[in-house]
């Protein structure tokens, strides 16, 4: 790949699609092309046209979508399913008649069936019936994933799918209303260590165990994607290692010094016990992540920390 190939970034400002820029500017990238929603909606499929018609990118990597926890999911099943759909296929489509080499699509690991066996398999994907909770935004996913393949599969061309597991990282979203678990645990445990080291109180029991990836590392794997012509369509994205939400909140309460109480409030849901990806088919291609649990954490922490003064106009 040439270090002047011209490299759409859809969702560039968005906490996937941002590690991706700095990484692959990194690397010495020099003709990355980024816009905004404001700019270009990415629902709309003759903008999207047009766009793509004039710019010609000979790469696209899809990081936009509409995204959200099970409450949003629950409250918007319409947006989830139509507008993400409507983003990959106007990308997806535009980009094949426009000629456009490589595509890579990012998903997530909520595509494989609910009581799928663990560690989660490529493979499993349309094996059983989806969570409930966000099946909207997993459909519009398996389209995108499967719409990828069928590019692959009648015309040739390099189009990929990445599932990455649970991501945090730097320009992660804070607002406890709608952020995930990490986040929303590096928040909480550092106010509450300004507060007099109050306690700090979580849901559930703390046994369930999830897989976090630094959002650096996920950003590796495209590159790797972008660098490499993967030979199968669909391969998922993590460390291969999970943790108790337990071990996590110990290990986030030492980063961030709290030294009051954490309480585990046993009448909230657990969520599922187990969820965590097999991620040897990345591994035999020779990708694997380099950042370490506890080194993401503490990067993610340093970068709230210099960003605090946003996060205070956040409604808590
Ligand atoms: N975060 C995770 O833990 C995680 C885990 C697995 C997979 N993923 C996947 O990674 C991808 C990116 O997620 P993220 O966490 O980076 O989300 P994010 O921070 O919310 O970013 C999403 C991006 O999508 C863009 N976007 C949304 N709707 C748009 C529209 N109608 N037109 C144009 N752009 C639009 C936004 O653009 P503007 O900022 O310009 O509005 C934003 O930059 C998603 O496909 C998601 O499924 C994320």
């Amino acid at each position: 790949m040439n270090k002047d190939t011209k490299i759409y970034i859809a969702g560039h400002k968005g906490m996937v699609g941002s590690a991706i820029w700095r990484n692959l500017t990194a690397k010495g990238y020099t003709n990355l092309l980024g816009v905004s929603s404001s700019e270009l909606d990415l629902r709309n499929q003759q903008a999207v046209s047009n766009f793509i018609t004039d710019e010609k990118p000979e790469v696209i990597i899809d990081a936009a979508a509409r995204v959200g926890g099970i409450l949003a999911n629950s409250n918007y099943p319409y947006q989830f399913i139509m507008e993400n759909m409507q983003i990959q296929n106007n990308l997806i489509d535009s980009a094949l008649k426009s000629g456009v080499e490589k595509f890579i699509f990012l998903g997530s690991s909520c595509i494989y069936p609910k009581l799928a066996p663990q560690p989660l398999k490529e493979e499993y994907l349309l094996t059983d019936t989806l969570e409930p909770t966000n099946e909207w935004y997993a459909i519009a996913k398996i389209t995108g994933i499967k719409a990828c393949e069928a590019i692959r599969k009648q015309f040739g061309k390099d189009y990929v799918s990445l599932m990455p597991t649970n991501l945090f990282g730097t320009h992660d979203n804070f607002d406890l209303n709608t952020s995930h678990v990490l986040p929303a645990m590096l928040r909480k445990f550092h106010e509450a260590k300004e507060n007099k080291h109050a306690p700090v109180t979580l849901w559930g029991s703390g046994t369930p165990r999830r897989e976090f990836l630094f959002v650096d590392d996920m950003a590796q794997s495209v590159l790797f994607a972008l660098e490499n012509k993967l030979p199968e369509s669909l391969y998922n994205v993590g460390t291969g290692e999970d943790i108790t939400i337990k071990h996590l909140a110990e290990t986030i309460q030492k980063i961030t010094g709290h030294q009051g109480e954490i309480i585990w409030d046993a009448t909230k849901p657990d969520g599922t016990p187990r969820k965590l990806m097999d991620i040897s088919k990345m591994h035999d291609l020779g990708w694997k992540h380099q950042v370490n649990l506890e080194e993401g954490i503490q990067k993610t922490y340093d970068w709230f920390l210099e960003n605090i003064e946003r996060f205070k106009e956040v409604k808590m």
